[in-house]
């Protein structure tokens, strides 16, 4: 489990890796802005049936319920939703609650996440909603993708920063990302560092610079080219 401790009451920061989850700006505005923006899904969810989200790090979950808020307003109410993500460092679930009580927008669906937030080695298997699908593989990354055949639609690659956690943004695991993505789907992520440009291009994607959340200048996004 993972160990928090509070900025101001409410900003979880990882005591192991010294880093907030999210920006202390509004990790919810953060979340809407990089992520979801960022992968471009709105446009893309008018067009889709079936869309399959895979996330690096999905700590508190507020990626997955602001997603989940988008995607109700937005998609089809026919559209499927296949939403991935690996945590090797669960956060207990009064920590979670903390965390996300800063969005009440966000309350009834964090209260639904919550009800299903037992950590048992195996990770998190829920039918959210008659639409909507959540798996979370619990451990290493590096060590659960390289099983998977996700054929992802979208990445969030949400680690803590990479001279923080470099683990979950090395050569090997952004390779496993790419080939774990469709042609044409895409990721989008906060960090704009230097290795991680070149482990994404490396991977398959053609890696673009754009404005970052709050006061960060850059992030990168992309999209995986025709191999
Ligand atoms: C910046 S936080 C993610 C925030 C999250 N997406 C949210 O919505 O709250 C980074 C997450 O990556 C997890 N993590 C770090 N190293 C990992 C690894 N090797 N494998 C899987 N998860 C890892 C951390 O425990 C943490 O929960």
């Amino acid at each position: 489990m993972s160990d928090i401790e509070w900025r101001d009451g409410t900003l979880p920061i990882s005591k192991h890796f010294d880093d907030p989850y999210y920006s202390k700006e509004d990790g919810r505005a953060e979340t809407a802005h990089v992520f979801i923006t960022g992968n471009n899904l709105p446009q893309r969810w008018n067009k889709s049936e079936h869309f399959t989200i895979a996330e690096l790090g999905f700590g508190t979950g507020l990626n997955f319920l602001e997603t989940v808020y988008q995607w109700q307003a937005l998609a089809d109410v026919t559209a499927r939703l296949n939403f991935i993500s690996f945590e090797a460092f669960p956060l207990k679930a009064e920590d979670a609650r903390t965390a996300l009580s800063s969005w009440p927008e966000l309350e009834i669906l964090a209260d639904c996440l919550l009800d299903f937030w037992h950590w048992d080695g195996t990770g998190l298997q829920i039918d959210f909603a008659p639409n909507i699908h959540l798996r979370v593989f619990e451990g290493d990354a590096n060590q659960a993708l390289p099983a998977q055949n996700l054929n992802a639609d979208a990445w969030y690659l949400d680690g803590f920063s990479p001279a923080k956690n470099p683990e979950l943004w090395n050569e090997n695991l952004i390779h496993e990302v790419g080939r774990n993505t469709r042609t044409g789907g895409t990721f989008a992520t906060y960090t704009s560092a230097g290795f991680v440009r070149r482990n994404l291009q490396a991977a398959g994607f053609e890696v673009s610079k754009v404005p970052g959340f709050g006061r960060k200048r850059e992030m990168l996004a992309g999209i995986k080219h025709a191999t």
